[in-house]
């Protein structure tokens, strides 16, 4: 169990670095079996989430290694094309190791993943996409057999711009007989940053960051060394703690427009918002304004994984604002625990109403999810007094030695694992 304990009040102020995207790490680590290719990657961040992906690696045959940001993957000895139960529970993204390994053994056989409790999360598009494809999978008791010796590509239309099924797809068709078309694709830029790597490795592949992403042919290269992207989330979490509290951050290393939504509502909320070379910094009123109507939707919309830290910021905040959630129908479930600071919230369905009170106070809570629990942190920082949260493991799989990061600002925290 962790416990991270917080004294609120202090105004977060000064400079940090946002460390390289979970997001994307993932399904790129998963790429890198496609090819019996060495890859480097640089800028990765060290998370319980990516620890997971290189012990799958290692239990599929490959060396698979992270020294500080770096992590070394060789997976020419990869010998097997199943994951156990054990490995799969560790977090939602495993579900990528589907299209990577039919990729490069023709078959995978993995249960279902785990990762936050967020609501239904199917991948029913993931598998009709692969049996368009011609992929036979039997799912029964929770696991998938999947045989695919034969995949052709093929023109796949998403209902949805679903982010784990167009990677899964792309990956899939990197070994497919003739090109893939994926329309409806998902557009954020894990998924660009996707396609960068395949390109390094050899793939064929355009239109990432549009919603039409086309596959082609493979010519593997020998060895590659990519750089992750800043992640997007940390750095919104990280806004947003400055908003929440009156501060005035720098945020290094990161790319604006891959968070500007977020940007965006800080700057309606009364944030002054200076952006330089690869560079961010959120100026704060001592109060914050409600920012009225919000809506989650698919990038280049508001991204769902930051709703529940800028409603966190939005607390105190003077008047009225209306989130809806409109990617998953159950990512309210910070919202009790915010209460217990005070705060005045009455969600309906996908709905939430919040309005600002003058004063949060500090209280025992529980996390319930990574950004729930990311929210909490915010909330905390911004609140009178002392607050614990108890969290089972759920924020550091997405924030790297964040109670430092958050220390090196002024904010009164620190982690007992
Ligand atoms: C990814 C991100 C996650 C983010 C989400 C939406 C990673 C590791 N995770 O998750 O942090 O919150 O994108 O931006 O990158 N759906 C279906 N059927 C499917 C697939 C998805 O109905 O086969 C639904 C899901 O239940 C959900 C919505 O589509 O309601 C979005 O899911 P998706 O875009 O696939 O999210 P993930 O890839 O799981």
């Amino acid at each position: 169990m962790d416990i991270w304990h917080l004294r609120g009040g202090n105004r977060l102020e000064g400079s940090c670095f946002v460390q390289g995207s979970k997001n994307a790490s993932l399904p790129i680590i998963a790429a890198s079996i496609i090819s019996p290719a060495a890859t480097e990657l640089l800028n990765v961040p060290q998370l319980r989430d990516v620890d997971a992906a290189l012990r799958i690696l290692r239990h599929l045959g490959c060396t698979a290694e992270q020294w500080g940001g770096e992590v070394y993957i060789d997976s020419q000895a990869l010998c097997r094309s199943e994951i156990p139960h054990s490995l799969m529970v560790e977090m939602r993204s495993s579900v990528i190791f589907m299209g990577a390994l039919i990729a490069r053994c023709g078959g995978a056989r993995l249960s279902l993943p785990g990762g936050c409790q967020l609501g239904k999360r199917p991948i029913d598009l993931h598998l009709a996409a692969l049996r368009q494809m011609g992929a036979e999978i039997e799912e029964a008791g929770g696991e998938i057999n999947c045989r695919a010796e034969g995949l052709h590509g093929e023109e796949i239309f998403l209902p949805f711009p679903s982010v784990g099924a167009t990677e899964n797809i792309m990956l899939a068709a990197a070994r497919a007989r003739g090109d893939t078309v994926i329309h409806g694709a998902a557009r954020e830029p894990e998924i660009v940053a996707l396609q960068d790597y395949l390109k390094a490795i050899g793939l064929e592949v355009a239109g990432a960051g549009t919603d039409t992403v086309s596959i082609g042919c493979f010519r593997p290269e020998k060895a590659v060394s990519h750089r992750i992207i800043p992640d997007r989330i940390v750095a919104s979490t990280i806004a947003c703690a400055a908003a929440a509290t009156g501060g005035n951050v720098e945020m290094r290393g990161v790319d604006p427009a891959h968070f500007s939504t977020v940007l965006h509502f800080l700057k309606s909320a009364g944030c002054d918002i200076i952006n330089s070379n690869r560079s961010v910094r959120v100026k704060a009123p001592a109060r914050l304004k409600a920012v009225g109507e919000l809506e989650t939707r698919p990038y280049p919309g508001f991204p769902t994984d930051a709703q529940p830290v800028l409603m966190a910021a939005l607390l105190r905040a003077e008047g009225r604002t209306v989130i809806t959630e409109n990617i998953f129908e159950n990512r309210y479930r910070q919202v009790p625990e915010l209460q217990r600071l005070g705060a005045d919230i009455a969600v309906s369905g996908r709905r939430a109403e919040i309005w600002g009170v003058d004063c949060l106070r500090g209280a025992a809570l529980t996390a319930t999810d990574l950004r729930g629990g990311a929210a909490m942190i915010v909330a905390a920082l911004a609140a009178r007094g002392e607050s614990t949260i108890f969290d089972d493991g759920h924020i550091t799989r997405g924030y790297e030695r964040f109670d430092m990061r958050l220390r090196s600002l002024g904010a009164d925290i620190y982690l007992e694992c």
